[in-house]
């Protein structure tokens, strides 16, 4: 087996995440040696206690760092201010009473307790005292890894390669321009794609081409490990919600979108179509606000930063979870 890729997961669990934290554990070509929490799908408190839940079923003893409890910069704005505690609850258009993520994951209250040090100190000792080895795969807001890179901007030359979940060309679903975890720090994901550190994006483009069904949620469920049922509940869950809020082609069916990063990490073949791009963020607080803004020109102002997965193989990401959950303690 080739040496394991050592990682560090970011996430504001959140359904998805959930998931993207179960494969990465159970994964035998990662080294997960950390998780770290931000605000995002749910306040910080939420995201950090919802973490500590997976990692209690996983019966894992990862280490979990608590960060960011608000975007860098957005907040500010009076339009963005409520954001501050959280995710809008409210989207104009969607049935208030249908929500992706529950406040809290249907899992017993967490036994273990977060590391006393910030995720943002966190990802500066480690980075900087690293041979330069580790990946950071945030599939929340990038406000941890963007403070941590003004904190320290040498962190910049020591991080491997960042493999994000976030962003969107032909797809958004928080505005009619961005993806969520990008407009939820539109900021913090400029300085990331500005960071000259090797980005590889997992968009909604590529989330959206792998959803997993209804079946496939069966088979979880029957697989009898405690990890593998909850990842089925959460996915039933989102399947009912996208079937309200954003119907997918297959109507019993979802994207998880954080695992496929994760998927993305160990095996780079599930991703398709993938281009090297220009991408920016807008940061304008208009109308666009937190919009992917990927430069379709052949010769661009700026050098190619993001290596942009337009689509994925679906089949092969099923399988992958799959086979994985059922590795997972019973
Ligand atoms: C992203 O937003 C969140 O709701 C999900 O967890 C995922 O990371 C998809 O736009
Ligand atoms: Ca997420």
């Amino acid at each position: 087996m080739s040496e394991k890729k050592k990682i560090i997961l970011d996430v504001d669990t959140g359904t998805d995440d959930a998931v993207a934290i179960m494969t990465a554990y159970l994964e035998p070509e990662i080294d997960l040696l950390a998780v770290c929490t931000v605000a995002g799908n749910k306040p910080l408190y939420n995201t950090t206690e919802n973490t500590l839940r997976v990692r209690d079923v996983l019966q894992a003893d990862f280490p979990i760092y608590r960060g960011c409890e608000t975007s860098m910069v957005s907040t500010l704005l009076p339009s963005r201010h409520a954001v501050i505690h959280g995710t809008r609850t409210k989207v104009e258009g969607m049935k208030e009473d249908v929500n992706m993520h529950t406040d809290f994951l249907d899992l017993p209250a967490s036994k273990g307790e977060v590391e006393k040090e910030n995720a943002v100190f966190f990802y500066v000792k480690t980075l900087m005292e690293s041979d330069g080895d580790i990946t950071i795969v945030p599939v929340g807001p990038m406000t941890n890894l963007a403070m941590a890179m003004r904190v320290e901007p040498k962190i910049c030359s020591k991080i491997k390669e960042i493999v994000l979940m976030g962003g969107g060309y032909n797809r958004t679903n928080t505005s009619s321009a961005a993806e969520f975890n990008i407009w939820f720090d539109p900021e913090a994901a400029q300085i990331v794609m500005e960071s000259g550190v090797p980005i590889r994006m997992v968009p909604l483009d590529a989330t959206h081409q792998a959803c997993i069904n209804t079946d496939e949620v069966k088979k979880l469920q029957a697989m009898g490990n405690p990890s593998a049922a909850a990842a089925a509940s959460f996915i039933a869950h989102r399947i009912f919600a996208y079937s309200q809020l954003q119907p997918m082609e297959r109507l019993d069916s979802a994207p998880v979108h954080d695992a496929l990063a994760v998927c993305a990490v160990a095996h780079p073949q599930v991703l398709k179509d993938v281009r090297l791009s220009r991408v920016d963020i807008d940061i304008s607080g208009g109308f666009a606000d937190g919009q992917t803004i990927l430069d379709p020109r052949t010769f661009t102002d700026k050098p190619r930063n993001v290596n942009f997965a337009f689509g994925a193989d679906r089949d092969f990401f099923a399988d992958w979870m799959l086979n994985l959950l059922a590795t997972a303690a019973k």
